[in-house]
């Protein structure tokens, strides 16, 4: 491979600017991490990764070892780097809206950092921001702290990524698009130069645009994804209704038609993750503000709030009251393969059993460690799946994780005190675990 001439760094060591710089680093890119985290720099640097991903710890350790990556507590050495990633969280505000504070430092750190210095300068807004903020917050704080103009040996871009936790190296280099926001024409071909010499020359399909169109793409990508799982827990929980009728030949038959698609049609406990929920609320709030209330995006998140009482209410057909019931939770994390359990759709079903006096034993193979810091001593936490069923009045599996599957109708009816099921992420057919009681989302059944 022959070295590409440019360098790059990221400002930020969380998910996204992580995987973003080990696949740098992979494509032989001289790659610098930058953190003011030096706990989470020095973990890296020894090449463990601070969260679990799919062949991260690999390029990790490829990356370190070849010298092709570097980390560092020091943000400011970033100015040393020909293009300049931001890759820092933009979290919630109490109220929703987006919180900018990570973006804007980060931003006068770089800008301060690149001052005297005489090269050209890209800088690249990764984080998700609100419509306007590349081009109406960041661009006048850089320019004040460089004292350079965008423009003038100086580069503006935004460029939203779309990584999926568990699948994140992979769409790292292999995405289905790449989104370009410039401030103006030099910044966008200079990014998409950078891009060229990453993909190979056969750069995914380029969106070429404005910053505020590239920040609006980011948040319609990912309300409209929260859309079609909303949709179709509300076609489950009208299925369920009717006895006989099932969600998943619904989605399947529904799927086949290209306008509509058959991915994330798959009916469950609701939407879970670091995103959907924070991305939908931070847009939300954004239109209000412009005036336009988004009625459709407020019940996408209505539905998946209530989508965890659903859950809980199939334990109660199952059950009566849950006071006193030993409640085993199978799976914590947001979704498999991975250990995140932020916004994740077991943790508000744990709540509403609490709140409705069960008692909960939980287990996940991964998601234990992060759970616990949330939901501390107020449930038990199993040490196995084994263990987990062993003596429950219920159990409700709550992620989709395959080795749930080695759990067959024999052994539930074996180790629980009484065998009722409440499949939220349809593992099992009706036929796998004949004989239980057993409800699961979008299922419907005979009442009597
Ligand atoms: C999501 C998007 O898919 C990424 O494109 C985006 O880059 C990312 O957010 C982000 O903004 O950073 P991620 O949060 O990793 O990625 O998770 P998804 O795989 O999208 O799943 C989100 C949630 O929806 C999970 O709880 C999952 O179980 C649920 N889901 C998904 C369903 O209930 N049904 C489906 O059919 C699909």
């Amino acid at each position: 491979m022959t070295r590409p001439r440019l360098s790059v760094s990221l400002v930020g060591l969380g998910y996204v600017g992580l995987c973003t710089a080990v696949s740098f680093a992979s494509r032989g890119f001289d790659t610098l991490g930058a953190d003011i985290d030096r706990g989470r720099v020095e973990q890296i640097g020894k090449g463990r990764a601070p969260f679990r991903e799919p062949g991260l710890d690999k390029l990790l350790r490829l990356g370190l070892r070849s010298k092709r990556l570097m980390v560092t507590g020091d943000v400011s050495k970033v100015a040393g780097t020909d293009v300049i990633f931001i890759t820092v969280g933009t979290p919630s505000n109490p109220d929703g809206s987006i919180n900018l504070g990570y973006v804007e430092s980060a931003t006068r750190q770089i800008g301060t950092s690149i001052r005297d210095e005489p090269d050209y300068r890209l800088v690249v807004v990764k984080s998700t921001v609100t419509p306007g903020t590349t081009s109406s917050t960041l661009k006048p704080i850089l320019e004040e702290t460089s004292e350079k103009k965008a423009g003038v040996k100086l580069g503006l871009c935004t460029n939203p990524e779309f990584l999926r936790e568990g699948s994140a190296i992979q769409d790292a280099l292999h995405p289905d698009k790449l989104v370009i926001g410039a401030v103006n024409k030099e910044s966008g071909s200079r990014l998409a130069k950078l891009y060229r010499t990453f993909y190979l020359r056969r750069p995914p399909p380029t969106i070429l645009t404005t910053p505020d169109t590239a920040e609006l793409i980011k948040y319609s990508s990912n309300a409209f994804l929260a859309t079609k799982v909303s949709y179709i827990n509300t076609i489950a929980n009208i299925a369920q209704q009717i006895p006989g009728v099932d969600v998943e030949k619904v989605a399947e038959a529904v799927g086949l038609d290209p306008r509509i698609g058959r991915l994330f049609l798959k009916a469950g406990p609701g939407y879970g993750g670091s995103c959907f929920h924070k991305d939908l609320q931070a847009i939300i709030a954004f239109s209000q503000k412009l005036g336009y209330k988004p009625t459709l995006l407020e019940t996408v998140e209505e539905v998946n709030e209530q989508q965890a009482t659903k859950v809980v209410s199939l334990a109660e057909t199952l059950l009566g009251s849950l006071i006193d019931k030993r409640v085993a939770v199978l799976g914590l994390a947001f979704k498999k393969d991975t250990d995140d359990t932020r916004e994740a759709a077991s943790l508000r079903v744990i709540e509403n059993l609490k709140k409705k006096g069960a008692q909960v034993v939980a287990y996940d193979p991964m998601a234990m460690p992060n759970a616990r810091q949330v939901l501390g001593r107020t449930v038990e936490f199993a040490k196995n799946q084994r263990s987990a069923i062993k003596g429950a009045d219920c159990c409700i599996i709550m992620t989709e994780w395959d080795q749930f599957r080695k759990l067959k109708g024999k052994d539930y009816a074996q180790s629980m005190k009484t065998p009722n099921i409440v499949d939220a992420r349809r593992l099992y057919t009706p036929e796998d675990l004949e004989g239980l009681k057993f409800r699961a989302i979008g299922l419907g059944h005979d009442t009597h």
